[in-house]
């Protein structure tokens, strides 16, 4: 016999099942997101020949200039999963409060969080961009839904992941039993797994980080970058290649497969901000993934994932990847 290939619903189904790993209810969940993504990949792929690509020409919470797939992407999130009843409410990088559940559906008791579409310079380009997501479990104790629900740690989710829309569209996902991949298989319409237990190495010659900005970072960053660009008459005694796409979730993805370091660090720019990058939508999700593949994830001083989130749209300074380059330069952060 041929060996079977394992849909996306028979993996969730299978960790159901395993030591119930996931509820029913997270499994819908889940399934739910992945039909989402489907249908943003196909929003995606149009490109020209439909009205996805420029600019919506309106702002959102964090004074950014929406192109309309944020847009789209963001509709179509909420939309598949608003009526199904796995879920409390949703919040997104793209909206400046949380959506409750319309009275009309039931309420479940997941939370869910999401970066519509990563990577939004990239999408008139035609360069790979993708969805982030990230789900918590609402607290319990009071009835009906509010935005301090939202405010937990990344420790406390119960599942994350991203979706790439490029070359091909893939699927990685974690509920807390390592890092598994999924393959859109077009011809089929259904997600295939393509790589289970995914461990980033823990050495690494390869860092990925907007080098346009060396002059406004701080001490620490500026001393780990100088040091890799020494090469291997430095310090580190070896040559390092860089890499920066411009999509968090690509950047990250191309870790998982193969090793690296990713830092989107505080800077003076804007110093009153803690980084670019968005807490709950980006970092928690991604530095989940990334220790679930053995790697590790910091703002500098703290793991990401034990940072208490003040507020919805928080950001944060991130350091993840390869274990010990993370801890180096975390380390470079420490006081004398
Ligand atoms: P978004 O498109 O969701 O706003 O996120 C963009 C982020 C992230 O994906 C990427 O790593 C970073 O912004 C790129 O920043 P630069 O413009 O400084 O390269
Ligand atoms: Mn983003
Ligand atoms: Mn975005």
């Amino acid at each position: 016999m041929s060996q079977q290939k394992i849909s996306l619903t028979r993996y969730l189904v299978e960790q159901q099942r395993a030591d119930g790993h996931i509820p029913g209810q997270l499994r819908l969940l889940l399934e739910v997101v992945a039909r989402a993504c489907k249908r943003i990949s196909q929003a995606v792929n149009k490109g020209d020949l439909g009205d996805v690509l420029g600019s919506a020409e309106s702002e959102n919470v964090q004074g950014e200039v929406q192109k309309k797939l944020d847009i789209i992407a963001n509709e179509v999130l909420i939309e598949a999963n608003e009526w199904g009843g796995h879920l409390a409410a949703m919040a997104s990088e793209e909206m400046d409060s949380i959506y409750v559940v319309p009275n009309r559906y039931p309420q479940g008791e997941y939370l869910l969080l999401f970066d519509p579409l990563d990577g939004s310079s990239n999408i008139d380009v035609n360069v790979s961009i993708g969805t982030i997501f990230s789900v918590l479990k609402k607290p319990e104790g009071h009835p009906g839904v509010q935005e301090a629900d939202f405010l937990q740690a990344g420790a406390k989710q119960v599942a994350a992941g991203y979706c790439i829309y490029g070359p091909q569209t893939t699927l990685v996902l974690t509920v807390g039993d390592g890092v598994a991949m999924f393959t859109l298989d077009r011809e089929q319409g259904s997600f295939v797994l393509t790589k289970e237990n995914i461990q980033i190495p823990a050495d690494t010659k390869e860092f990925a980080i907007n080098m346009s900005n060396m002059r406004h970072w701080d001490a620490p960053v500026k001393r780990y970058i100088d040091e890799c660009l020494a090469g291997s008459e430095g310090p580190r005694g070896k040559d390092f290649n860089m890499r920066w796409i411009a999509s968090m979730v690509t950047d990250v993805h191309r870790i998982l497969m193969r090793g690296g370091i990713f830092l989107y660090p505080w800077d003076k720019r804007e110093p009153g901000k803690p980084g670019k990058l968005r807490l709950m939508y980006e970092a928690n999700p991604m530095s989940w993934l990334v220790e679930q593949a053995g790697g590790m994830a910091t703002n500098g001083r703290e793991r990401i994932l034990d940072i208490e989130p003040g507020k919805l749209h928080e950001r944060v300074s991130v350091m993840l990847g390869s274990k010990n380059e993370v801890e180096r330069v975390t380390r470079y952060h420490d006081p004398l």
